[in-house]
């Protein structure tokens, strides 16, 4: 990946104004991701669609001769340097973001592997804030990419998202799939990752826009409840399985039809239990179709997927919220929008939009009014481009 100088000056002189200077250093990238469609079906052996991007996070390292890894994030200045020891490397509260690399290195050690020596390590970002295009599975992933790089640590990038998937469940407490790492480690310049994430199978899938244009919306919505309500939504989805298996056999609620679900509805307790379980399986159909559309340079119709998918999410799922809605049903009325929906985890974060090109300027200007008129909140804009999964980019 090239980059520009002015960005690469400053990684270097970020750097050395934290850690000193005169140090043999490397870079390294990892993207952010967006999902295209197949939302909250990872964690239910279902597919998902996402892509990298070329915004992500970037660090520069250097290693010491301590048993120190020093960190510093130039997205967080006031937090200053965290310090973790490679025999400490316990959560703590009071080591705020550090802890998703130290989620990593945490992990990487309860596999087995042996980091040798002590480093520094400086990032920046610029994924936007609380976006939910992945900024917490990009660093995760940027920690293990150095770790592999540096310590020549024999694992696979396909590995490499499966642990950082585990370090995020079992020491950050949070129950995401595989999607975001996935999608991370994997990357490639203009394609979609059409991954079936019950077995890890995956087919690259040329995206190819032809006069239309992917753009990403930011609610600028903080994300308070996000990480409870996403562990409750999992929690309704087991349910809804649990009930399920006691019928039939059944590994995960993606392996029904839509229309298999119908008829077992009854073996459903609770309702809302049976509502979750509808939005992931007809999310799941409509992945299948809508990478068969894109294949088949069929936008329309892959644009009219993505505005289902933003009903069932709002319906069914109930993840979206006004900021998420406002910001879709305002594309959705714009002249040349083939369609919308929100991305990612929900509860805010950003919407996905699929826009004629010489319609973007005027998409950009009436949805950001919209949403200003409804939500009382400035969206922010991102022309975004598909890229390639972690790389070190220069010594
Ligand atoms: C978050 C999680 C993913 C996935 C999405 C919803 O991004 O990290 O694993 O579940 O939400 O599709």
């Amino acid at each position: 990946m090239n980059i520009n100088q002015e960005l690469k000056n400053n990684l270097q002189e970020g750097f050395s104004r934290v850690f000193g200077e005169n140090r043999e250093t490397s870079c390294y990238f990892a993207p952010g991701r967006v999902n295209l469609i197949g939302e909250h079906t990872d964690y239910n052996g279902g597919k998902v669609f996402p892509c990298a991007l070329t915004l992500g996070t970037y660090a520069v390292m250097s290693q010491t001769t301590s048993g120190q890894i020093r960190m510093y994030s130039e997205n967080f200045p006031e937090i200053g340097i965290k310090v973790a020891d490679w025999d400490d490397l316990e959560y703590k509260e009071k080591d705020n973001w550090a802890n998703y690399p130290k989620s990593v290195i945490y992990k990487l050690k309860q596999e087995g592997y042996r980091i040798e020596s002590g480093m520094d390590l400086y990032f920046w970002g610029n994924l936007p804030n609380q976006s939910g295009l992945s900024s917490s599975a990009s660093i995760e992933v940027l920690t293990c990419y150095i770790m592999v790089e540096t310590f020549k640590l024999k694992i696979t990038k396909e590995k490499m998202s499966i642990l950082c998937q585990e370090a995020e469940n079992e020491y950050m407490g949070v129950n995401c799939g595989i999607m975001d790492q996935f999608a991370i480690c994997m990357g490639q310049q203009n394609k979609g990752i059409f991954l079936d994430t019950n077995t890890l199978k995956f087919e690259y899938v040329p995206i190819e826009l032809g006069e239309y244009q992917l753009i990403i919306a930011q609610t600028n919505k903080k994300r308070t409840l996000g990480e409870s309500a996403y562990n409750q939504r999992r929690l309704e989805c087991n349910l809804a399985l649990n009930d399920l298996q006691q019928k039939r056999k059944l590994e995960y609620l993606c392996d029904l039809s839509k229309e298999e679900l119908e008829q077992n509805k009854q073996f459903i307790c609770n309702p809302i239990s049976y509502q979750r379980a509808l939005h992931v399986v007809s999310e799941n159909e409509r992945t299948n179709q809508a990478v068969e559309f894109l294949k088949e340079g069929k936008l329309e119709e892959f644009g009219k997927l993505l505005n289902e998918s933003h009903c069932s999410l709002r319906d069914l799922y109930e993840v979206t919220g006004k900021e998420l809605d406002t910001l879709v049903e305002a594309a959705w009325k714009q002249e040349g929008v083939l369609g919308a929906r929100m991305t990612g985890a929900g509860f805010g974060g950003c919407t996905i939009n699929l826009v004629k090109k010489s319609k973007v300027e005027d998409f950009i200007k009436n949805v950001d009014a919209e949403y200003t008129k409804g939500c009382g909140l400035k969206a922010d804009f991102y022309v975004v481009e598909i890229g390639n999964g972690p790389q070190k980019i220069f010594v």
